[in-house]
């Protein structure tokens, strides 16, 4: 057992997730009983970093927390180089490397998604010593299997389109349940499939409401007089889709400020536009089918409470893979889940990436064998 006697910080950055807390406990359990190191935990992601607010991380205060929801540090979405200080946005990374000193820090974790990896590149090509784990329920990190808080989002999603097929089937509606997942439809994809939904609608298929409304008429054909979608929040038919990604091009193509300032709010706008889409599409196929429909927004739900077994079991190899990394002095990387085991994957290969369902993936196919409508 080595005794480096180092001093690590630790956060909770971005959307909440089931799993943070194992984590950290992973991590420091780990860190502390087997190498040695002392932990301490800052507050509110990168704002307690900026703010240099911060607690002592000992053995009594990871004690307890494993089947615990959300994340004891708390958490933010701010950005490092784009920081609200006082009502002015300001480059704190120079401000974060200075209290990485004071601190006598030899390490920082950070446990976050797509934005914290960004985050964490910028502070690693700033000169600091960071290693980030992958948590999101959206399963839209790139370079890792999976992340954390995946599989409970999955679970609950699908109790939830479980428990309205009873209800569609009694009342005879079509009743649209619209699941998390940022861009990414995995969620709706996963919990989707486990649930039998009839008709999956994910952001990387966008989906003809005729199509829908297609499948719907064969099952009422068939005598199924009712019918459960599992809808994803980043979903759009093909009008809606082609504008979005006409808005994307814009934004990438700007090159001075005032095209980048514009674009971007013009593609805030039509993303603005498309978020009822869920509400527009039960209209559309009410119009459509004659049959009565509803929708249920399962929002926060999915992000709340106690891990899955499969997050805790995730959340906790990882933590320690992050810890045996540490102690081997190996920063820059993402600690990844690779099948049974874990991968330190460099930052520059992570961040501003996003992982989305490719159109060969085995679920689409098996959703397909298996009847399901995709939109398409
Ligand atoms: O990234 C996780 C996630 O829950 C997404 O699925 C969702 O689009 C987003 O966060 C919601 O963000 P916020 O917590 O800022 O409302």
């Amino acid at each position: 057992m080595a005794s480096t006697q180092r001093r690590i910080g630790i956060l909770t950055a971005g959307g909440d997730s089931p799993g943070l807390n194992a984590a950290i406990r992973g991590f420091g359990k780990t860190a502390i009983g087997h190498h040695g190191m002392e932990l301490i935990g800052f507050r509110d992601g990168i704002t307690g970093l900026v703010h240099n607010r911060h607690t002592p991380l000992d053995g009594a205060a990871l004690s307890g927390i494993l089947t615990i929801g959300g994340t004891i540090l708390g958490t933010s979405r701010d950005k490092v180089h784009k920081f609200d200080l006082d009502g002015e946005v300001r480059d704190m990374v120079p401000t974060v490397v200075e209290n990485y000193a004071e601190e006598g820090l030899d390490g920082l974790i950070l446990l976050g998604g797509g934005g914290t990896a960004k985050n964490a590149l910028r502070l690693h090509k700033a000169g600091l010593n960071v290693l980030t784990l992958p948590k999101t329920i959206d399963n839209d990190i790139a370079m890792t299997d999976t992340s954390f808080g995946f599989a409970t989002a999955m679970e609950i999603a699908t109790e939830a389109i479980d428990r309205v097929h009873s209800t569609a089937h009694s009342h005879h509606r079509i009743i649209l349940t619209e699941i998390m997942g940022h861009r990414a439809g995995w969620l709706a994809l996963g919990a989707g499939i486990a649930g039998g939904a009839d008709v999956i609608l994910i952001p990387e298929i966008p989906y003809s409401v005729e199509k829908v409304a297609e499948t719907i008429r064969t099952r009422t054909a068939r005598g199924s007089s009712f019918s459960v979608i599992a809808v994803a929040e980043g979903a759009r038919d093909i009008d809606d889709s082609a504008d979005y990604e006409a808005a994307k091009l814009l934004a990438k193509a700007a090159k001075t400020p005032e095209a980048v300032r514009a674009a971007k709010s013009h593609l805030a706008n039509v993303e603005d536009a498309q978020r009822e889409h869920t509400f527009r599409l039960a209209r559309q196929l009410e119009a459509a089918t004659g049959l009565e429909s509803r929708v249920t927004i399962l929002g926060y739900v999915q992000r709340g409470g106690t891990p899955c077994a499969a997050d805790r079991l995730l959340a906790t190899r990882l933590g320690a893979a992050a810890a045996d990394l540490v102690a081997r002095g190996q920063f820059g990387c993402m600690v990844a889940a690779r099948g049974d085991g874990t991968e330190a994957v460099p930052l520059e290969e992570v961040a501003g990436k996003v992982k989305l369902v490719p159109a060969d993936h085995d679920w689409i196919a098996a959703a397909r064998k298996v009847g399901t409508g995709l939109g398409d």
